[in-house]
């Protein structure tokens, strides 16, 4: 079968670790008989410099053909002083809101090969685990499409050009049916996996929390063996380092969902490692072959700090690309050979920087580079 892949790297590292989930998906097509065509799009920086926009409407238009998007990450210093409605992240939600992805998974396991990069003690993480055991497995399901992030923005001292003291305001809005799909897809993930859901807001403050706890009241009825709770945002954030184990899935909102997903990422060893799929519904105009479009990114950024050093981790990115096979080709069996390649490479030590062993000194472990690791995880493909 072959599948067209839509393909924007963009930024800092995003081409360093994408030139590494596009050979792997290769190597799974030679392994399996599969083909994956690329069309390489630009978004982002690198999409300003040469339109003057982030999001070009040929980008949005030929994303929205393919089967599913590849993106590695977007955005850095050179574009930073630009006004918000030209910065390259503006490109990232035109897309997630022009492909209507609007629950975005957010997976944070700790791996047994990187207890130690962990930051929280044994008897911490055992202390909230069902089985007692030192680790964690929970799902982010953040809602993508809307909230604080595609709110009514503004400044109110527009009229004197800025230059008296004014204001500025952001706003979050969330209807019904954003509420109600966003949590059904946070249901139906808890089904297949530990059956509790956590709803993460801040209703003791915000009445679009409220809602978000009416609509809950009504839809969690649909799923009766699914254990329904509730957390503010901030006892979650302290919770999250203090028990992790005690999350199955989190639903929560864009931007809760943002700050929280950065957070876990750093109790399974480094933001490098996490990956994320973020999907629509099947019945969307844009769904292929009743499967909803799905758009895969790590959750991590374009490290501008890090780029073009050969350091960063492209495991967060190639395990997006696993979450692609799964959610938008179903190809479960292949996505599960990336993981298993990459469980290998670490069985074997292997560690970009910022997975290094930091507490016990790792003795053995190797410290590679983003290209190596990506060679390592493709030859474990062949094994
Ligand atoms: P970031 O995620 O890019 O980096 C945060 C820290 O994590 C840095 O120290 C970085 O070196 C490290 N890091 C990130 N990814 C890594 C990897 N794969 N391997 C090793 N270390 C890694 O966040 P930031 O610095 O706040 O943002 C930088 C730029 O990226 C900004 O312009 C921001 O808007 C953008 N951004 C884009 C996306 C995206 O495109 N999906 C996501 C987040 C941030
Ligand atoms: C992410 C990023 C983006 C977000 C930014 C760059 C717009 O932080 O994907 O997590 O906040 O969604
Ligand atoms: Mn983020």
């Amino acid at each position: 079968m072959s599948y067209q892949v839509a393909l924007v790297p963009g930024d800092g590292i995003g081409p360093e670790v994408m030139v590494h989930a596009t050979e792997i998906l290769d190597a799974i097509g030679d392994k399996y008989d599969h083909v994956f065509n690329y069309v390489e799009l630009e978004a982002g920086g690198k999409a300003i410099d040469s339109t003057g926009e982030p999001l070009p409407a040929d980008t949005l238009e030929a994303a929205q053909q393919c089967d599913a998007l590849l993106l590695a990450a977007v955005g850095g210093p050179k574009w930073d002083t630009l006004p918000g409605h030209l910065r390259p992240e503006r490109a990232l939600l035109g897309l997630r809101a022009g492909l209507g992805v609007f629950a975005n998974l957010r997976p944070a396991a700790l791996l047994p090969q990187l207890r130690q990069a962990c930051p929280i003690k044994d008897e911490v993480l055992a202390a909230s685990n069902p089985e007692g055991k030192a680790s964690f497995d929970l799902l982010i399901v953040r809602e993508l499409t809307g909230g604080l992030y595609f709110g009514k923005r503004g400044r109110i001292d527009e009229a004197s050009g800025g230059h008296s003291p004014g204001a500025a305001f952001d706003t979050e809005t969330y209807s019904w049916t954003e509420i109600e799909r966003v949590l059904r897809a946070g249901y139906d993930a808890a089904k297949v996996r530990r059956h509790k859901l956590c709803i993460v807001d801040k209703a003791n403050v915000l009445e679009s929390s409220r809602y978000w706890r009416e609509v809950a009241a009504v839809v969690s009825k649909d799923y009766p063996d699914i254990e329904t709770s509730y957390l503010y945002v901030d006892n979650a954030a302290m919770q999250l380092i203090r028990a992790p184990g005690q999350f199955d899935v989190i639903v929560t909102s864009n931007l809760f969902g943002d700050i929280l997903s950065d957070e876990a990422s750093v109790l399974t060893g480094s933001i490098g490692m996490l990956p994320s799929a973020s999907l629509g519904s099947p019945a969307d105009p844009l769904a292929k072959n009743g499967r909803p479009m799905g758009m895969y990114e790590p959750i991590h950024g374009s490290a501008p700090d890090i780029a073009d050093q050969d350091i960063a981790n492209p495991l967060a990115m190639i395990l997006s690309a696993a979450m692609m096979l799964r959610y938008s080709f179903g190809l479960e069996k292949e996505a599960k050979d990336i993981e298993r390649a990459v469980n290998k490479v670490l069985d074997d030590g292997l560690r970009t920087k910022d997975i290094v062993n930091r507490s016990s000194g790792g003795a053995n472990e190797k410290v590679v580079g983003t290209k190596e690791m990506g060679a390592a995880v493709r030859k474990a493909l062949e094994e």
